[in-house]
This record gives C-alpha cells, sequence and structure tokens, in this order.
C-alpha cells in the first residue's frame, strides 16, 4: 500500500506543536510495520539547511492562478523516513509558519504542488493522509480530479482532525482564485458566509479520524465541535479516533542526549541529577526535596491557563516549586512574568520556545500540570509518563484516554485527573498529588505505573493501516 502523509509541519524539519510531531513520527511508523510511504511538507526559512538532503525536483513549476509558480522540492530522510519538502521561497521564507492573512493561499498552493509533486514522482498513492484544516484544499481537489483524472482514480483520502478550533477560514470570494470555483467546491468550503478550510476537510475526504476516542465523541458536541459539530455527527460512520504515538527514540529518559542524567524505570537515580540541573537551570534553589510542578506549553486558552492563574498562589503557598516554558499570548506571558517576579525563588519562567529545555523540564519535574479546556490528543503527558513526571490533567480528549487516575486503595493509575473546568477542582488534585508525594514509596508506585505504559508509534499505525484498508475497500 503506498501512503502519502501531507501535513503544514513536520518534526524535524519544522514544528509549532503536537500536530509536527505526529507528522514527522506517523510517516517512519508506517514505514516500519511495511507500508509505503511518504511525507510531504513546506520547506520553511525555520527549516535547517542540513536536512535538506537532496534537491528531488528543481522544475517543480506548479500551475497557479492562471500561472506557472516557480517551486522545488528537496529530498530527505531526516525524520527517518522518505520525505518531500516543497520550496517556494516569497510563501514559506517568513518569520512564522502561521499567521499571515494569506494563510488560506498559502496552503492551498502547498496542497496543490503537493498533488502536482506526487505526479511527478511516481505511481499514485492509494491513500493520502491530510492534516488539520491546511490540508483542507487536497481533500477537495482530489474529490474532484478523481472523476476525470486516470492518476487519481483510485487515491482515497483520509483526513485527520488535530484540532477543531483552528478552522482556517477565509473570504468565500476567494475560492475562485483559488481553483474551487465548482459547485462541488463551493458548497465543500461554504460555512457560515465565509469559506472554511477544515469543513472542507470534514466534508470532501472519504474517511475522518481524529487524535484519541474521546475528542472524536467530544468534536460531535457543540462543546467541542466549534460550529462544526452537526458535520462530525452527520460523518460519524465514517469517523475513528486513534489516539497518537510517542516516538521513543526522541523522548526516552534512558538514551536522551539532552539530559544530564539518563534513568529508567529500573534506576530512576539520574533524574535527581536532572532536577539539580533544572533548578540550577531556572536559578532557583537547590532544594531536591521541594516538589516542582511544571508546564511546557502554547500559551493559549486551550491549554488551562487560566486555571493556572487561579491557584497558582495556594500552590506557592504549599511549598512548591513551579515552572513554566512556553510563549503565546500577551496575558498568558505577562501572568507568569508577574508570578515569577513575584516569587523568583520558586517560580522558573522560560519565555520562548526550547525543545532541549523541555526534554530537561520533563526529565527533571516532578509533576506536570495540563488542565486543558478541551486536549485533542496531548502529547506532554505521554511524555511525562515515560520521564517519570506524574501528569495532573482534567478529564478531556487525549488527556482522559491516557492518564489513569491515582488509587491508593488499589495501587493502580498513573496521575492526577478532575473532571469540570474549576479552579477548585484543579486545586484538589494538585493538593492530592503533593500529598502522594510526601511518601516516597507511593510516589515511586505512582512514577512506575506511568514509565511501564507503553504509548508508542507501532500500536497507532498498526491502526492507520487498518485505516486505511477500510477506507480504500
Ligand atoms: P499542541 O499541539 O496543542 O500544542 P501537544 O501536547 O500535542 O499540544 O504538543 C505540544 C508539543 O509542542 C510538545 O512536543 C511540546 O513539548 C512542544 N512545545 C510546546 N511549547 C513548547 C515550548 N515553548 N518549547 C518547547 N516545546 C514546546
Ligand atoms: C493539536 C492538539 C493536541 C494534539 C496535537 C497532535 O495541536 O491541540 O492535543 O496532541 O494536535 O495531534
Amino acid at each position: 500500500m503506498r501512503v502519502a502523509v501531507i501535513s503544514a509541519e513536520a518534526v524535524p524539519y519544522s514544528k509549532t506543536g503536537g500536530l509536527g510531531d505526529v507528522a514527522g513520527a506517523l510517516p517512519k511508523a508506517l514505514k516500519a510495520v511495511g507500508v509505503d510511504s511518504v511525507l510531504i511538507t513546506p520547506c520553511y526559512w525555520q527549516t535547517k539547511g542540513e536536512y535538506l538532503w537532496d534537491t528531488a525536483v528543481e522544475d517543480l513549476n506548479v500551475d497557479w492562478r492562471g500561472g506557472i509558480y516557480p517551486a522545488k522540492a528537496f529530498y530527505s530522510e531526516a525524520n527517518g523516513s522518505p520525505t518531500f519538502l516543497i520550496d517556494a521561497p516569497s510563501l514559506f521564507h517568513r518569520d512564522s509558519i502561521y499567521g499571515y492573512n494569506e494563510d488560506h493561499e498559502r496552503f492551498a498552493f502547498f496542497n496543490h504542488a503537493a498533488l502536482v509533486l506526487l505526479k511527478r514522482i511516481g505511481a499514485a498513492p492509494d491513500i493520502v493522509h491530510l492534516n488539520d484544516w491546511h490540508c483542507g484544499f487536497a481533500a477537495v481537489e482530489i474529490a474532484e480530479l478523481r472523476r476525470w483524472d486516470d492518476y487519481s482514480r483510485n487515491t482515497r483520502t483520509v483526513f485527520s482532525i488535530h484540532n477543531m478550533a483552528y478552522q482556517g477560514g477565509f473570504s468565500a470570494s476567494e475560492l475562485w482564485k483559488l481553483g474551487f470555483g465548482s459547485e462541488f467546491a463551493r458548497n465543500a468550503f461554504s460555512f457560515n458566509g465565509y469559506a472554511s478550510a477544515m469543513k472542507a476537510g470534514l466534508e470532501a475526504s472519504d474517511v475522518l479520524s481524529t487524535v484519541s476516542r474521546r475528542y472524536g465523541y467530544e468534536i460531535q458536541t457543540p462543546e467541542f465541535g466549534h460550529g462544526l459539530d452537526w458535520l462530525t455527527r452527520m460523518r460519524a460512520d465514517r469517523l475513528v479516533g486513534i489516539t497518537n504515538g510517542v516516538d521513543y527514540e526522541v523522548w526516552n529518559p534512558a538514551t536522551d542526549p539532552e539530559l544530564p542524567a539518563n534513568f529508567s524505570i529500573d534506576d530512576l537515580s539520574g533524574k535527581r541529577e536532572c532536577k539539580r540541573a533544572m533548578l540550577e537551570r531556572f536559578m532557583l534553589p537547590q532544594d531536591l526535596e521541594r516538589p516542582v510542578i511544571a508546564n511546557i506549553t502554547r500559551l493559549t486558552g486551550q491549554k488551562g491557563i487560566d486555571l493556572m492563574m487561579q491557584v497558582a498562589g495556594e500552590v506557592l503557598a504549599a511549598g512548591a516549586f513551579i515552572v513554566s516554558l512556553g510563549s503565546g499570548e500577551k496575558r498568558y506571558e505577562d501572568f507568569w512574568q508577574r508570578l515569577h517576579d513575584l516569587a523568583p525563588n520558586q517560580v522558573g519562567v522560560y519565555r520562548g520556545y526550547s525543545e532541549p529545555l523541555a526534554h530537561l523540564i520533563e526529565a527533571g519535574a516532578d509533576m506536570f500540570m495540563m488542565p486543558s479546556k478541551f486536549e485533542p490528543c496531548g502529547l506532554n503527558q505521554m511524555y511525562s509518563l515515560r520521564y517519570g513526571t506524574v501528569p495532573i490533567v482534567r478529564a478531556t480528549g487525549g488527556l482522559d484516554d491516557t492518564v489513569q487516575n491515582w488509587d491508593a486503595a488499589t495501587g493502580t493509575g498513573n496521575g492526577f485527573k478532575f473532571g469540570q473546568y474549576r479552579a477548585d477542582r484543579f486545586l484538589e488534585k494538585i493538593y492530592e498529588a503533593l500529598f502522594a508525594y510526601a511518601d516516597k514509596e507511593t510516589w515511586l508506585k505512582i512514577q512506575r505505573n506511568g514509565m511501564a505504559v507503553d504509548n508508542s508509534w507501532e500500536n497507532a499505525a498498526r491502526k492507520y493501516v487498518e485505516l486505511y484498508e477500510w477506507t480504500r475497500s
């Protein structure tokens, strides 16, 4: 089976969040279970030159808006599987990956160029696996092409929803110039008087998936559907949830090169050294007995920063350290800065993005808080489990599916989980975690329960293969 995975970001070429992790790792995992897969992603200004191994196509020459747009494609296997990177500098060599008024044009072009490239490089894929709104354009294009283009006739599409909150909206009057003037295309994009690339993907793809089982149900409700729940309900018989995997080649405390000391489920002693290094890195006192509660995230409303703001005072009063790595909305960046200024000996803050620091924090912290309002899957709670850092999460989406609440009576569970999106519920769980931390044996048990969990990509890749087979049948 030939599969082409198309994504706006993919590790190690580019990343702003979990989509990058997933799109980078899935093709490699597919290859490992015997699928012939290629990844297609843009070449950004942020993509390191060392990853551009070769020029695969010098003259991609994409027919675009009535002319020919010169583009190139690089080849790489830096993510462990064959990858083509579409290079169109005026669209992708910019200060940031997203956030421009013409993002819909940039990704419409990327989608079209990806399909032009596929034709150039060989036989048609059986499955084109599309990810999030950035790839809604290709879903429509393939559905249309299939009617008359022999090359595309047998290609089927799988569209993965990583986050319903981002829908790629733009003015419907732009559809014509992007090549989506047909009635079919206009209907697919049309949403509340404008055009939505997410809606187009949901409507025009053969099969839909999302990144956890629970989120698959949640997006069928008004609370989580962001206006599109009617469509996911309508297509519920074509929608499945597959929980993301973890790339244990990148996130493994036993081999992680970013850590001052490695450790594993059998010997956690190196974790103490990581904690020491992390406290030092944040210029916090070397008080190794004091618990550290950490958070690493994009600072947006989704991630429950409002709850963190409400409980921070009490957490500090309880004597814990708090460490935050993140960037995003100014009000949240300001909050962390103010908290740090208020208690510089208890709060460590790094505003920005840092992969090495993310590894050090996962290893050095005792607890990881993730009280998200909604969370399609979430990766950091799974990284935390493997690093013996106990997650404190809200029971939503993938957080609910991947974290089991600790039960002292039975000795089962690997984290702390609360239901309602309320600060008092969150704080209760933090107190419970701090109480458990005070008893070394209990804590070690919770850590080990988490470290033993297998969230490897192999399981997820097999589920995707089943899904692809079902899509083709
Ligand atoms: P989302 O995709 O919604 O941001 P996920 O939990 O799926 O959430 O994935 C987030 C990914 O981005 C993780 O790999 C996390 O470590 C990483 N990340 C987020 N913010 C930062 C940051 N400031 N520095 C380093 N890594 C970050
Ligand atoms: C999204 C979601 C996150 C998920 C990631 C990868 O960005 O917010 O929960 O883990 O995609 O699927």
